[in-house]
C-alpha cells in the first residue's frame, strides 16, 4: 500500500514520502486556502485535471484562485457564470481551464450528457495530451462540482474534497487524493512545499 500522510498540521513532522496518495489538511481562512492553492499551482510541472468537490461555499473557487496565482495567471479568477469553462493564460505558455459544472443537468447523468455536448471530453483531453510547442505547454483543468462529471474524468487526476468544519465558519478540511502517477508526484511536491499559515494573527 502507498504511504499516506494524514492529517497534517503544524505539529506534524515534515517527513513526506516521495509518492503520496492522500493528504488531509485544515485551513483556517480563505487566504490560507489560497496559499495552499498557490502551492499547488507552483508545484505543477505537467498537464493535469484537478477535480474539486464540496458544498456551496466550501471554497472551490477560492482554492482555484490560488492555483491560478501559482500558475502565473494575472487575471482575477471568478466562477464561469454563463460559460461552462473560462480560460486563463499563465506562466511559460501554461493555461488554466476553469470549469464549473454547477449549472449542468440535475442528475449526474444529465450533467455528463450536457457536458459532452459542450465538448467536455475535448477540454479534458487537453490536460492529457501535451500542447504543441517547445517545451510543451502545460494545461491544467480545474473542475468545480467534479462529482457531477465523475465518469468523464481521466484516470489520473487530483481530487480535492473540501468541507466545512462544524462550529468553525472560517475553517475547511481539504482531502487531496491522487489517482495516478502524475497527480501523485504533484501531491508529493505540494506536501513538501506547503507550510500551514498561523491560525491566529500574531
Ligand atoms: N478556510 C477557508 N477556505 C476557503 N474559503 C473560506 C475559508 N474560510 C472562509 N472562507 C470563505 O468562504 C467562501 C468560499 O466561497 P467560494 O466561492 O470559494 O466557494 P465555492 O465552493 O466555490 O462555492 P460555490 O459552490 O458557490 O461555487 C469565501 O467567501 C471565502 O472567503
Ligand atoms: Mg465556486
Amino acid at each position: 500500500m502507498e504511504a499516506q500522510a494524514k492529517p497534517m498540521n503544524r505539529d506534524t513532522p515534515q517527513r513526506i514520502p516521495p509518492n503520496l496518495d492522500e493528504l488531509i489538511l485544515v485551513t483556517r481562512s480563505g487566504e490560507e486556502t489560497q496559499v495552499l492553492g498557490r502551492a499547488i499551482g507552483e508545484a505543477v510541472q505537467e498537464s493535469l485535471v484537478i477535480a474539486l468537490q464540496g458544498d456551496l461555499g466550501a471554497g472551490k473557487t477560492t482554492l482555484t484562485q490560488g492555483i491560478a496565482a501559482g500558475l502565473g495567471v494575472s487575471h482575477r479568477v471568478t466562477s464561469p457564470t454563463f460559460t461552462l469553462v473560462s480560460e486563463y493564460p499563465g506562466r511559460d505558455g501554461a493555461r488554466l481551464l476553469h470549469v464549473d459544472s454547477y449549472r449542468l443537468g440535475d442528475s449526474s447523468q444529465a450533467a455528463q450528457r450536457e457536458a459532452s455536448t459542450f465538448g467536455m471530453e475535448e477540454i479534458l483531453e487537453q490536460a492529457e495530451a501535451p500542447a504543441l510547442g517547445e517545451p510543451p505547454a502545460i494545461t491544467v483543468v480545474v473542475i468545480e462540482w467534479a462529482e457531477r462529471l465523475a465518469e468523464l474524468l481521466p484516470p489520473d487526476h487530483l481530487a480535492i474534497h473540501l468541507e466545512h468544519l462544524p462550529d468553525e465558519p472560517d475553517s475547511r478540511r481539504l482531502r487531496l487524493v491522487a489517482h495516478g502517477p502524475r497527480s501523485r508526484a504533484l501531491l508529493s511536491r505540494v506536501a513538501q512545499a506547503w507550510t500551514p499559515q498561523p491560525a491566529e494573527p500574531l
